[in-house]
């Protein structure tokens, strides 16, 4: 086991000041949840073991914010490791951020996903419960709505009907949680369901950072713009959408990680008010925009027309995914508030002030 500590913990005194143990903390995700977390007085203590990320994200966290976040390198499948972390800190919540989640790769590496996602999920659960935290919002996502029949998608949709082992490592996770909510009405869980999150934070120091050639929409495009790649490659014009590109309901990964401060806040009322209460919320902006709308928006912030090919489709993709947030408007009192322009322009920032990544 190695642990490095990158900060110091100082005796929290006023409830904004609680600890909030990280899992996968210092991923895409996770780094900019640990920025908003800061910046709104929480102490952040991450743990991950680097499997897709980079300890430098967070001494950029720390940058962004002027705070001190506390780092334990390990992996949540390390039993005694993680028990060596919670008898070290007392935490009040968990953010649950940890997992693999390349969908091909889930394909092809089934076991590898259960075993991390769902093992690794299952040590944290039990050494939460071992050490009486039982608070936790968990990162689950739109892909367990599988192909909606009607849109937009509400909390209430069926879900299951899941095309590929990463999503339903989440299936099965939203499953268990509920059971253990039902065993133990202790336990207060929120399940975030992210739709698409891209974008950075403004200042270009922190952002995706996907290992190998992106699978992902945007981390390709902006390495096309910066010239890494020579053209995007469109999966496919003849879904049932307006120009027959894939619709998603992109947002912005800023937008995203207030979101999980507004769950935190619904979560610490729950805690007072002594009711353990199991919550959905969709993540979103509620907007769709098409694989052409996003090589639109991006050449415009690039400065060039992106070039392109239309290419076969991908297994497993639908025509249109986007949220209804009514929900998280009303009950979180969050909304997204970044544009598609906006997502681009961060984004573009990122990739051109970090061609290599975290690596400098
Ligand atoms: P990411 O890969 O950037 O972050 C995940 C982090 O978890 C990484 O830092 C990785 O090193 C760490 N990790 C993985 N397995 C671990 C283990 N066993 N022990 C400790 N650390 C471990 O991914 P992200 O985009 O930030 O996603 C965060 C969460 O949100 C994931 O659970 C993901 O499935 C979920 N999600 C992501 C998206 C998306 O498009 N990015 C969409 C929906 C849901
Ligand atoms: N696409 C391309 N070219 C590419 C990559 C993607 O045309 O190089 C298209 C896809 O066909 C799709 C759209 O761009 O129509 C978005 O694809 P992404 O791979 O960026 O995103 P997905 O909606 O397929 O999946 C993402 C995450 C999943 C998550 C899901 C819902 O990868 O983990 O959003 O949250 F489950």
């Amino acid at each position: 086991m190695s642990v490095v500590c990158t900060g110091i913990i100082m005796i929290q005194k006023s409830n904004l000041e609680k600890n909030i143990l990280i899992t996968g903390g210092a991923g895409f995700i996770g780094s900019h949840t640990c920025v908003e977390l800061l910046q709104k007085g929480y102490h952040v203590i991450v743990v991950d073991n680097l499997v897709n990320s980079s300890a430098e994200a967070l001494k950029r966290v720390e940058e962004i914010t002027g705070k001190k976040v506390t780092f334990y390198k390990g992996s949540l499948l390390d039993k005694e490791f993680l028990e060596n972390v919670f008898q070290s800190e007392l935490f009040h919540y968990v953010i649950h951020f940890a997992g693999l989640k390349a969908v091909g790769e889930s394909a092809l590496k089934p076991l590898e996903y259960y075993q991390n996602n769902l093992t690794g999920s299952f040590v944290l659960l039990e050494v939460m419960r071992k050490y009486k935290v039982k608070n936790l919002i968990f990162s689950s996502s739109a892909t367990v709505y599988g192909k909606p029949n009607t849109l937009p998608i509400t909390e209430d949709f069926p879900v299951g009907c899941v095309t590929n082992p990463y999503g339903r490592t989440k299936f099965f996770l939203e499953e268990i949680f509920r059971d253990i909510y039902n065993a133990d009405q202790e336990w207060n869980i929120i399940l975030l369901r992210y739709f698409n999150p891209i974008g950075a934070h403004e200042s270009g120091l922190i952002g995706e950072n996907p290992n190998g050639i992106p699978n992902n929409l945007l981390p390709y495009v902006a390495r096309v713009a910066v010239g890494t790649y020579p053209y995007i490659r469109i999966y496919g014009n003849n879904y049932n959408t307006p120009d027959g590109t894939g619709v998603r309901d992109y947002i912005h990964v800023v937008d995203l990680a207030k979101g999980h401060v507004k769950a935190l806040e619904k979560m610490e009322k729950d805690v007072d008010s002594r009711n353990g209460i199991m919550r959905i919320y969709n993540l979103g902006t509620g907007i769709g925009y098409s694989v052409f709308d996003i090589i639109r928006a991006f050449s415009k912030i690039c400065g060039r027309r992106l070039p392109y090919r239309v290419e076969e489709r991908r297994a497993g993709d639908i025509d249109v995914c986007y949220a209804d947030t009514t929900k998280a408007q009303q009950e979180l009192g969050w909304k997204a508030e970044f544009d598609l322009e906006r997502m681009c322009k961060d984004t573009y920032r990122w990739q051109v002030m970090n061609p290599n990544g975290y690596v400098k």
